[in-house]
């Protein structure tokens, strides 16, 4: 077991399930096969503390970027009081990561309490897609002068993005007026590049920084993913120093106490010597289900590559799926079982949950339900968890845990953490760029083609010339 520290409230990972002793040769990874790889992954933690240190991998410094605590906290309480909704706009990395602060941190009926519940905080709103239906609806249920708009773009001029900020720019000047909208509008973007960056100061607007050398997914601890969970409550500082924490656990350039190291390891030699070529999060903690999701983005956009550092061509990476415990059980939980033998679980669970409830007795008579009177819920969903990896392991499908000893921003932040040096250190053993995206580059090119952006006619032409083709199709 990789204990991150045994200082309380530390996350751990227990890996027992993933090796072959647990599950048999054909679908664990035996300990020959563990050891054999530790002299490379000793290689690699050098090589990242190296690069580093030479200023590279700018993520992992996050932690410690305190000066814009300081501002964003300072932005959160000047909100005035009569603002009841902060709805942020982004897409991709620039709205999953706060989308899971809130969802794991915040209330999880948020919204449906009164502000004074709310401690005065505004309701809180994601726009992260360009859906006519959502874009629209949404702004009907709001008040434009009670509302502020966070738009987020690294870029500054993702089609999505802007295509809602415009939206949302527009009904705000119909109602408060140009003058006003710096009242209504903060942004987060490139500190010297993009469109937005204009606009901000063009019509001034109160704007925050996406550093440099920070991807959109590893930018949840910036002002990215930090601005809206200060606005909403969080505590931002403890978030960090979970970050922080988690990052002296990963300093150890032994993989077997580098919960990060070791877990990027299992999941590389899972994929590539016994043929897991998916990667399955189940949270069996509700407020986590958008953690699942962040880290889909995290684990896809970053490993799935057609080339090698070198040049060749790999195609690499697993694919991650998103499921919850204990719902999909009663979904999923069959194909992991008894499907291909294609999977790789992990399961994330909880020590103590944030509140409990008891189930109360009754119809003594009907054993079929009775058993359940008198036990707590966290005393099911747990045992839900252990028996659905027990029942795996018994099948010999890998799976492993995390466990959070309580969820606070504290546990959250070493996680997050976590995750993030996993995917630079599976990177690495796949000897493949995680930093870079050009799949959804050449994808982001041809809808630009099609919306008529200037420049952008050749890939306008390459869609037309696709659709030209006879389509099958069937009523
Ligand atoms: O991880 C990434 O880099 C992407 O998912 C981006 O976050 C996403 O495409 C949005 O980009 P931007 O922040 O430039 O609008």
């Amino acid at each position: 077991m990789a204990k991150a520290n045994d200082t309380k409230n530390r996350i751990w990972l227990d890996y027992t399930d993933l090796m072959a002793d647990a599950v048999g040769p054909a679908h664990g990874i035996s300990q020959a096969e563990l050891d054999a790889e530790i002299p490379r992954m000793q290689g690699i933690s050098w090589r990242l503390k190296k690069e580093r240190a030479e200023g590279g991998l700018a993520f992992m410094n996050l932690p410690y970027q305190k000066e814009w605590v300081r501002e964003i906290e300072k932005y959160a309480r000047s909100l005035p009081g009569n603002i009841e909704n902060f709805v942020v706009i982004g897409i991709g990395g620039s709205a999953l990561g706060n989308i899971m602060l809130h969802s794991a941190l915040n209330h999880p009926e948020y919204n449906l309490l009164s502000q004074e519940a709310r401690g005065g905080r505004p309701r809180m709103f994601f726009l992260d897609n360009v859906d006519p239906d959502w874009t629209t609806s949404l702004l009907e249920a709001l008040n434009p002068r009670r509302t502020v708009f966070n738009v987020i773009t690294k870029s500054g001029d993702t089609a999505e993005t802007m295509a809602n900020f415009l939206i949302a720019r527009a009904w705000l000047m119909r109602a408060v007026g140009k003058n006003a909208l710096c009242r209504h509008i903060v942004a987060t973007t490139d500190k010297s590049k993009g469109h937005l960056r204009k606009i901000v100061e063009a019509e001034n607007y109160p704007s925050f920084i996406v550093p440099d050398g920070v991807g959109g997914r590893f930018s949840v601890l910036t002002p990215v993913g930090l601005l809206s969970a200060a606005v909403s409550g969080i505590n931002i500082r403890r978030l960090l120093q979970g970050a922080a924490d988690m990052d002296m656990c990963c300093q150890a350039d032994d993989p077997r106490k580098n919960p990060a190291a070791l877990n990027a390891l299992l999941h590389y030699l899972l994929d590539t010597l016994k043929d897991k070529k998916i990667s399955v999060m189940m949270p069996y903690v509700h407020r986590l289900r958008d953690f699942a999701d962040w880290y889909r983005q995290l684990w896809a956009e970053s490993l799935g590559k057609e080339t090698a550092l070198d040049g060749r061509r790999v195609n690499t990476g697993q694919t991650p799926v998103k499921a919850l415990g204990a719902t999909d059980q009663h979904s999923q939980l069959q194909l992991y079982m008894e499907g291909p033998f294609d999977k790789v679980l992990t399961f994330i669970g909880l020590d103590k949950y944030p509140k409990e409830t008891r189930i109360p007795r009754a119809f003594p008579d009907m054993e079929g339900i009775a058993y359940l009177g008198g036990r707590s819920l966290s005393e099911l969903i747990k045992a839900e968890q252990q028996s659905s990896a027990l029942a795996l392991a018994k099948n010999e499908r890998p799976n492993c845990a995390i466990v959070l000893p309580a969820l606070n921003p504290h546990t959250l932040g070493q996680l997050i953490y976590m995750y993030e040096v996993q995917t630079a250190f599976a990177g690495a053993l796949y000897n493949i760029n995680p930093f870079d995206q050009p799949g959804v580059e050449q994808g982001k090119k041809y809808a630009c083609g099609m919306m008529g952006r200037k420049g952008y006619e050749k890939y306008k032409d390459d869609v037309e010339q696709s659709s030209a083709r006879t389509r099958r199709t069937v009523p």
